[in-house]
């Protein structure tokens, strides 16, 4: 029986890039696909339907199921409708996959609100919008092997300098995936985030000048590298894992930390309220030692 066989599986951003690349894997693992993609540019306006349909229509040339689905994962209301619309089709839903997304890049000075509503928008409001309503059929058919995976950036977790938008709504959705992951549990649902790198329309402007070689010959950075632990996380093996980031792309696989009390100190005085001073010079003393964590943005030597 293939890995997948008998499992529901909605994909947003489906249409382009890694999305589309997951829903091929999916449906190449015996998954009925949701394709959805609004068919946005790279800064989120316009709308084509012919991404997510290329997409389906190729899944299906392949022997796979899949339907097409255009809609705009902004919209509450119509996200709810799309979520109807999946288990209506195929009677279940057992995997969500939000990989949507958008850039409107600038740095913090200079960027507008609109570049911070859209991004937020389109990364933050777009995956609570599928989990949200993806969580109440879920809730409704407790005892499934559920899985949410939510695509989040290295720029979040290490804070790119010119996408404070995009930095924030991704590491927003470590908060919301660790939330779900722990609401969820009960009802037989897995949340995890994977942080992707791979040559795409998002990445193939930057070519070979930033930490990785984008130019589009380069195989190691194919979307294709990013498959096998989605693939994974949605399959009934990894019910053991949850609550967790996983970094995948340019052929390696990596599981990150998670978020944990680094070093403490506690007020020694009779009530355990701190002194200004005592606190300064406790935290000086204990915090300088604490080991830094890497930070891809350091400047270069
Ligand atoms: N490519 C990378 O190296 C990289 C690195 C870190 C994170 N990511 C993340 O991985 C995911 C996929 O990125 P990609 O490189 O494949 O990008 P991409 O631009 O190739 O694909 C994104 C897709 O999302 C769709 N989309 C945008 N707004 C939408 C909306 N409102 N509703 C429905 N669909 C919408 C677009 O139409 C597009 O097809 C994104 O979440 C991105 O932030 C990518």
């Amino acid at each position: 029986m293939a890995l997948l066989e008998n499992r529901v599986a909605l994909v947003t951003g489906a249409g382009r890039g890694i999305g589309a690349a997951v829903a091929q894997g999916l449906a190449a693992e015996g998954a009925c696909v949701v394709v959805n993609d609004l068919g946005a540019s790279l800064e989120g306006a316009g709308v084509e339907c012919g991404p997510a349909r290329e997409v389906a229509d190729g899944i299906v040339k392949a022997g796979g199921t899949a339907i097409a689905d255009d809609t705009d994962i902004t919209d509450f209301d119509a996200v709810e409708a799309m979520i109807d619309r999946a288990t209506a089709e195929f009677g279940r839903l057992d995997i969500v996959i939000n990989v949507a997304g958008i850039l409107r890049d600038g740095m913090i000075f200079k960027m507008t609100e609109d570049m911070w509503d859209a991004v937020i928008n389109v990364h933050l409001k777009g995956t609570f919008n599928t989990a949200r309503h993806a969580s109440v059929h879920w809730r409704e058919n407790r005892g499934g092997q559920y899985r949410l995976i939510n695509f989040v950036s290295g720029s979040g977790v290490y804070g790119a300098p010119s996408q404070p938008n995009y930095a924030a709504a991704k590491l927003g959705i470590v908060g919301l995936t660790y939330s779900c992951a722990n609401a969820l549990r009960g009802y037989g649902v897995t949340s995890n985030c994977i942080a992707p790198v791979a040559t795409t329309r998002m990445t193939e402007a930057l070519g070979n000048r930033g930490t990785f070689d984008y130019s589009p010959g380069n195989e190691k950075l194919s979307p294709k590298n990013v498959v096998p632990p989605v693939l994974y996380l949605a399959s009934s093996r990894s019910d053991w894992l949850n609550r967790r980031i996983i970094a995948a792309g340019n052929g390696r696989i990596s599981l990150y930390t998670n978020y944990d009390e680094q070093v403490a100190v506690e007020a020694e005085t009779e009530n355990s309220v701190w002194t200004n001073e005592a606190a300064f010079e406790a935290m000086e003393c204990s915090f300088k030692e604490a080991k830094e964590p890497p930070n891809a943005f350091d400047p270069k030597p």
